[in-house]
């Protein structure tokens, strides 16, 4: 065999000589309660996933096609546990989705009611959940709450949103601003009433005004209309926004970034959130092992690991700090010590180190031509981790950001490079569209298609795709993965690792973050044998006491006896 990436059964003394074998696939878990505990969540990305009528857009007849890739629920496929669809509600697309003009409505470029259903049974029965993006904080400006509250001051709908009247004239009212840098101030000007609406991101998305109790119950009644037709969960987009001062006071003068960092804001993070959340967490407790998972973009893991205390609010908060690291084995370990001393071991971390509004990783971290070396090691970082993994479409096939053309480019805030189709075939065989569609991409396909596609990548040995593949599966099924408890081992300079164990076993997780061989950390002692779970490097296995450079590496130490 080729392949090194799993290896079983190597004991130490005849490790070199006893390489020459594959492991067989780990048998399937045994379920877990609730589903998303340890769970891998893939994020499509509705658009870009997979075109079925040509129209140059991913649709979700396109998605039904390809589930088998995902998981085929006969241990096929990379054996993820649910799939997250970013926005498919009727929407004019002016944030791709993320400014909602019908909360009920399937916006027809993705399909309809009757498809989305059919989406649902589908994954079901290949074992995988279904979450759906839910966007509270704001609406598109088309939605008819929104024309009718901007129709005049007296409209019944007039305060679904935050209308003020100016500083002074042609002043907005206070000095809070878009988190998108292009928008400017987070106000703008109604000619027709002379009052300014508040939007935290495009002018076309206004605010909800969540301090208005109809407000809310209009809105808990689309999750009770999606959670009706079996949808296991929401992704609730930037949460942390349904909460601001009343009074619309000042942000205080550190408090001007997209996203907050800490205290001092007025536009987000207001106390009066966790209450609203409280609330949307009755209405999903309605109903059975629904997960809500809330974008808190919060750049302070204390501040953000309030939103998921007290078993009533968020089951799950992304961690964008963890997100946001630069590649070196002090960040990371800063991060997750920072993180076990803010959090308690009952809450269920959320991880994932790519997504739709960010640079695709081997991108970041590729400044020195290593990227694609190091996406592999940050698979095995990642996938080790206790909690729940969210992978983004594309990630596991090492995909890199395509470079747009300016005159392409459609987002607001230029995040179309990670936004761009997935390739599914060569071009060489399936014509420009890569298999993902027949017709013109609404975004340019990558350059890279011809070898980084799904076709190409499929059951090659050592692929990146393959590593993922194993990942999940090997995850999915070794208790102390997927349940275990996590341990940080103190970190060399350039090897950050973790040990995650259940009752006799423990896998330890050790990276190389340095471009040169590094020591294993923490000689392996006290075991009676060893079992090479999965490296991120195909080739000649190293020796076990050493990394290779940039290599990741799961080693499950396995006792005899247990104490
Ligand atoms: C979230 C989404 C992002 C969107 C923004 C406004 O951050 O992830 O894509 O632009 O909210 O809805």
């Amino acid at each position: 065999m080729r392949n090194y990436e799993v290896i079983c059964d190597i004991e130490r003394e005849k490790r070199m000589s006893a390489m020459g074998f594959d492991c067989e696939m780990p048998t399937p878990k045994e379920p877990v309660s609730p589903w998303w505990t340890g769970a891998v969540v893939y994020q499509i990305w509705p658009r870009s996933f997979c075109d079925n009528d040509g129209d140059g857009v991913g649709d979700l007849r396109g998605i039904i096609g390809r589930l088998d890739y995902l998981n085929d629920g006969r241990g096929g496929g990379l054996g993820v546990d649910a799939i997250w669809l970013s926005p498919i509600f009727l929407s004019p697309l002016k944030d791709f989705g993320y400014d909602v003009s019908g909360y009920t409505e399937i916006d027809p470029t993705f399909g309809t009611l009757d498809t989305f259903d059919e989406l649902v049974g589908e994954a079901h029965a290949r074992g995988m959940r279904v979450v759906l993006d839910w966007v509270p904080n704001h609406t598109s400006d088309q939605h008819p709450w929104f024309l009718e509250s901007r129709a005049d001051v007296t409209n019944v709908k007039r305060d679904w949103y935050t209308w003020s009247d100016p500083r002074e004239p042609g002043i907005p009212p206070n000095n809070w601003v878009s988190a998108f840098p292009s928008a400017g101030p987070a106000w703008t000007f109604d000619d027709h009433t002379g009052q300014y609406y508040l939007h935290s991101y495009t002018s076309s998305q206004p605010d909800l005004n969540w301090d208005n109790p109809k407000v809310r119950d209009a809105m808990l009644d689309t999750m009770r209309f999606w959670f009706d037709r079996d949808v296991d969960g929401l992704r609730i987009d930037v949460v942390h926004r349904l909460g601001k001062d009343p009074t619309l006071g000042d942000n205080d003068a550190s408090g001007v970034e997209a996203e907050p960092t800490g205290p001092g804001r007025h536009d987000a993070d207001w106390p009066t959130v966790h209450d609203r959340i409280r609330a949307i967490r009755s209405v999903a407790d309605e109903y059975e092992d629904r997960l809500l998972v809330g974008e808190v973009y919060i750049l302070d893991q204390a501040r953000m690991v309030e939103y998921v205390l007290g078993g009533d609010q968020l089951h799950l908060a992304h961690n964008f700090v963890f997100l946001n690291q630069p590649w070196s084995a002090h960040s990371f370990g800063k991060v997750m010590s920072e993180f076990e001393a803010v959090a308690s071991p009952d809450i269920e971390p959320a991880w994932c180190l790519n997504n739709h509004d960010h640079r695709r990783i081997r991108s970041r971290l590729d400044e020195d031509g290593d990227g694609y070396t190091r996406a592999r090691a940050a698979a095995l970082l990642l996938l080790g981790l206790r909690g729940t993994i969210f992978l983004y479409q594309g990630e596991e096939l090492g995909l890199p950001d395509t470079d747009v053309a300016a005159s392409l480019i459609v987002d607001v805030d230029g995040r179309d490079g990670a936004r761009t189709p997935i390739p599914w075939e060569p071009p060489s065989v399936a014509g420009p569209g890569a298999g993902f569609t027949s017709g013109t991409p609404w975004l340019p396909v990558g350059a890279t298609a011809e070898t980084i596609n799904v076709a190409s990548l499929t059951d090659k040995d050592g692929s990146i795709l393959e590593l993922y593949r194993k990942l999940v599966r090997i995850r999915s099924a070794t208790p102390a993965l997927r349940g275990g408890s996590f341990h940080l081992i103190g970190t060399a300079a350039d090897v950050f690792a973790y040990e995650r164990r259940e009752h006799c076993s423990a896998v330890t997780i050790a990276v190389n973050f340095s471009t040169v061989p590094q020591p294993m950390v923490r000689p392996l002692k006290n075991a009676t044998k060893y079992r090479l779970l999965a490296t991120s490097v195909s080739g000649e296995p190293a020796p076990l006491a050493a990394l290779r450079p940039l290599e990741a590496r799961w080693i499950q130490r396995i006792s005899t006896t247990c104490s």
